[in-house]
């Protein structure tokens, strides 16, 4: 069937975080309810990373026929479910992986955090690459571990990692574990096996076990390939964890399942004890419906998101071109998040967020939230409608000119 994206679905009174709330900058947990996003004059929240997209068809039909069935009793992972996401692996990325190398977990990011009280003890050290997810920090910190920053490097418009400072990082003895950001939100980047495979060797050399984030794999631009870390090798796949899930590919977030692929037995095994250890080896019955259905039947839909995002990004670039050249598209690879690089404008944090929301109504997320290396960038979601799209290019330029 032919999705309409186009079409804007009212999400205002959904409890939606990027509609019915806002960030209070600074707090963790720091939503607070607005009414910003309603009425006229209305702002256009652009920050979350969720697509204000219908899953697909499929995904709809299953979830209102398990809804009308009306028993939500305690479910579990059924065979179907873990075919699915083995099918998906091989089809899409070539991938070969084994039901039993399934863990669950009720997101990537509550994954990440597990994973490091599982692998980490308090006062050891894990690896991230700058500017990156603000969750990664969090994970770390919030669980006792002390963060390590390898920042990526910037040379005329494309993000590198910087692998003699890996090096010399992932060899001190209480560095345990690295986490990759692969596709990198927020710079776009899908890394290359080049660079993975230098990446993974550091890590091997240095006993530093890799956590691939992966939970924005199958979001690519035309022509980008995508590896899984793991698929490289052997090796690789025996030193890391990698995880997966539907929240940005089928835009099902809130359903709050995912899975966290761990080929090597004793670290599955370690994991799961976590899990056990936290009361969460239950599922959530749509969620797994969900994914299971996005698996299956999902592709279709998915070619065409591919398609509508790559058109935004296209329409996009073409505007600050013409319009606003002093804000740059970071050409991203993969990842409906683009990374704006904003120093064009000579504005503070402050300043750009002040022009932006204050003067555009246009919210998007402050590079600064990435780490510092983010100042004078901004991170926008183009998952969205293009006429909402275009009205904020054209509010953003309305408020320079003034
Ligand atoms: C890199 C990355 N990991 C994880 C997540 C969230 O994953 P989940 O919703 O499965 O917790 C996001 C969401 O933006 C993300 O960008």
């Amino acid at each position: 069937m032919q999705y309409d994206f186009d079409k804007e679905i009212d999400r205002q009174g959904t409890d939606s975080v990027k509609w019915d709330y806002y960030i209070d900058e600074g707090q963790q947990f720091g939503i607070v309810p607005t009414n910003k996003f309603s009425g006229p004059g209305r702002g256009l929240p652009m920050w979350v990373a969720d697509m204000d997209f219908q899953a697909p068809q499929p995904v709809l039909d299953a979830l209102a026929e398990r809804a009308r069935h009306g028993i939500f009793g305690y479910t579990v992972r059924s065979e179907s479910y873990l075919k699915a996401v083995v099918t998906w692996m091989k089809t899409r990325k070539d991938w070969e992986i084994e039901a039993e190398w399934i863990a669950p977990s009720p997101g990537v990011v509550p994954g990440l955090n597990l994973l490091v009280q599982t692998f980490v003890q308090p006062g050891e050290k894990v690896i991230i690459q700058p500017p990156v997810y603000h969750p990664f920090y969090y994970a770390v910190e919030n669980n006792q571990a002390e963060l390590v920053l390898n920042p990526l490097r910037l040379d005329e418009g494309r993000y590198t990692m910087d692998f003699d400072d890996l090096a010399t990082k992932a060899s001190d003895p209480e560095v345990k574990m690295a986490i990759l950001c692969h596709p990198h939100n927020p710079v776009g980047r899908v890394w290359t096996p080049e660079e993975l495979t230098r990446f993974g060797e550091i890590c091997l050399e240095n006993e530093v076990l890799v956590v691939s984030d992966e939970i924005h794999g199958d979001l690519l631009y035309s022509g980008v390939e995508f590896t899984p870390f793991a698929a490289l090798s052997e090796e690789f796949a025996q030193n890391s964890i990698t995880g997966t899930g539907g929240s940005k590919t089928f835009n099902l977030a809130g359903l709050h399942t995912s899975n966290m692929i761990i080929p090597n037995q004793d670290l599955r095994e370690r994991f799961e004890k976590t899990l056990l250890s936290n009361g969460l080896m239950g599922s959530n019955t749509f969620g797994l419906l969900a994914l299971e259905m996005a698996y299956r039947e999902g592709e279709e839909w998915l070619a065409q998101v591919l398609v509508y995002v790559e058109d935004n990004l296209r329409a996009m670039r073409n505007y600050f071109r013409e319009h606003i050249p002093d804000i740059k598209v970071v050409e991203p690879e993969g990842t409906y998040l683009v990374w704006l690089d904003c120093r064009g404008l000579g504005l503070d944090k402050g300043g750009l967020t002040k022009l932006l929301e204050d003067k555009a109504g246009v919210y998007l997320d402050g590079g600064h939230m990435f780490g510092p290396e983010g100042e004078g960038f901004m991170r926008m979601n183009i998952a969205c409608p293009r006429p909402i799209l275009m009205e904020a290019l054209e509010r953003v330029q309305r408020a320079i000119k003034d």
